[in-house]
């Protein structure tokens, strides 16, 4: 099984309440799937999926990757095993802009710093694969927000990931950008990677082989 979520919540507290931003959500993911979790804006998918990266912690339930559980790592484990395993596409822009495209594209690398010429070659493939070569030394304040998505898609399959997970990655894009974006996400699936994306566009979730829907927390259906 590459990603078991099982009996998943996250509690948060606002205004002296707690409530479940995500509650008692179970599913299962098998390596080259492609899956889409749709719900309107507050349903908890950013919440859902920050706990799936590894990046926030749930207040109840378990996360497998390829066997690993999550949250029995350590903090600089947890990064590590994200580095190695998940790319992760955070909703919004998530470029830093102060580095140009390829060096964004080779954050992860420098991180784990592994900024050797095999990471070079292999963002510049990428980049070529994406039809945006031109924009290597471009910086994200000279960039469409497209071409910002496709190359935050870029950065987060720099590691080879087995699966992508991406948080409503055509959010604030016109039709046609939006198209262009799916289509590069396809393309990556059919590649063989995993695919998990949350989305409240219709349109996107038509791409996928599966669609799950989340509201108030629940997965429903
Ligand atoms: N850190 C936080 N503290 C308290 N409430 C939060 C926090 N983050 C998100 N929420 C709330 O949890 C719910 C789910 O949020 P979110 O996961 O961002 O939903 P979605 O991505 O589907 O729009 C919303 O009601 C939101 O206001
Ligand atoms: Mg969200």
């Amino acid at each position: 099984m590459l990603l078991s979520v099982k009996n998943l919540r996250k509690d948060y507290r606002r205004a002296q309440q707690t409530f479940s931003a995500v509650d008692n959500i179970s599913f299962n993911m098998e390596q080259g799937d492609f899956v889409c979790i749709m719900g309107k804006s507050g349903s908890g998918k950013t919440t859902l999926l920050n706990m799936i990266a590894g990046l926030l912690t749930p207040s109840r339930g378990k996360i497998t990757i390829n066997d690993t559980n999550l949250f029995e790592l350590n903090d600089e484990q947890v990064s590590a095993f994200r580095n190695q395993n998940i790319g992760y596409i955070p909703q919004g822009s998530s470029l830093l802009p102060n580095l140009t495209a390829l060096e964004n594209i080779r954050l992860p690398f420098y991180l784990t710093k592994r900024a050797n010429q095999t990471s070079l070659t292999y963002a510049q493939q990428l980049l070529e694969k994406a039809n945006v070569s031109h924009l290597q030394d471009a910086y994200p304040a000279n960039m469409s927000g497209g071409e910002m998505r496709r190359i935050a898609i870029l950065r987060a399959l720099i590691c080879q990931p087995q699966i992508v997970i991406a948080d409503e990655p055509t959010s604030d894009l016109d039709d046609e950008s939006s198209t262009e974006i799916m289509q590069l996400l396809t393309e990556i699936h059919q590649q063989g990677t995993a695919l998990l994306i949350v989305t409240h566009d219709h349109d996107v979730a038509n791409y996928s082989q599966k669609i799950m829907k989340m509201a108030a927390g629940r997965l429903v259906e």
